[in-house]
């Protein structure tokens, strides 16, 4: 059994409890635009739309269901508490809705934040820029999600974790976004050995050691039981 991992998960992780990806065919960046709906900019320009956009993704989520790919990683991280490290760059809650824990580095759709003082709490089903924050009362409520442009959360224990792992995983991603597309890197000088488990090859696949291909509702449960084998 490696000694610590690092489990990197994408939005093919989530695919098969119904909830989109974001560059397969219809995936959500092929139906709505980045600029209209993902950055500071669309925010100021129409909060009214962000809103809606991230309001019909709060209700997906929350009607989604973990799957077997996600009761896997609870499973591995159960079994050695305090050695596995998933980092997710989904919004969704699924990792603990499984009873995993997870590092949100793009934020949570369960989650608001005030953009005048940064408070934070459980966002409602539905938000509406003129709802006024619980702390300081200004109308710039905002979901707690990392848009483009802006710097992902937990960046510092990401780091750590990376260049103290033996083993690195990424899981449903397709590796275009950095820094997370990056992280194979990162584990890979500090020694780890890299796995990419995906329906098929990806941008960045040259820079792991192994491949898993299939859906990660079949090969993270087999990828799970054959770390946990290892002893
Ligand atoms: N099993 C395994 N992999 C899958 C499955 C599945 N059932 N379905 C899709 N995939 C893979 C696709 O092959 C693709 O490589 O999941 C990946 C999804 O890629 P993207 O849609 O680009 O999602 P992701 O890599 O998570 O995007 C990263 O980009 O837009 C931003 O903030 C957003 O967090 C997101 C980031």
């Amino acid at each position: 059994m490696p000694n610590r991992i690092v489990v990197l998960t994408g939005a093919g992780l989530s695919a098969e409890s119904g909830l989109g990806t974001f560059r397969d065919k219809n995936g959500i960046w092929t139906r709505h635009r980045i600029e209209d709906v993902a950055t500071p900019e669309a925010f100021a320009r129409d909060p009214d739309r962000v809103h809606a956009f991230y309001n019909e993704r709060r209700a997906q989520a929350a009607g989604a269901r973990p799957n077997p790919a996600h009761e896997a990683l609870a499973r591995l991280q159960e079994r050695h508490p305090g050695a596995v490290t998933i980092v997710t760059q989904n919004v969704d809650a699924l990792h603990e809705r499984a009873g995993a824990t997870a590092l949100h580095m793009h934020g949570e759709l369960a989650r608001s934040t005030c953009a005048a003082c940064g408070h934070r709490w459980t966002a409602p089903e539905t938000m509406h820029p003129r709802d006024p924050c619980p702390a300081c009362a200004a109308q710039a409520t905002r979901p707690d999600v990392v848009w483009f442009g802006e710097m992902p959360h937990h960046m510092d224990e990401i780091e750590r974790h990376l260049l103290s792992c033996d083993l690195f995983a990424a899981i449903g991603t397709s590796g275009n976004v950095y820094p997370a597309a990056g992280f194979v890197q990162e584990a890979a000088r500090a020694g780890a050995r890299t796995v990419e488990i995906n329906l098929e090859p990806t941008d960045v696949s040259g820079l792991f050691d192994d491949h898993l291909a299939g859906p990660a509702s079949k090969v993270v449960p087999e990828w799970v039981e054959s770390v946990l084998d290892a002893g």
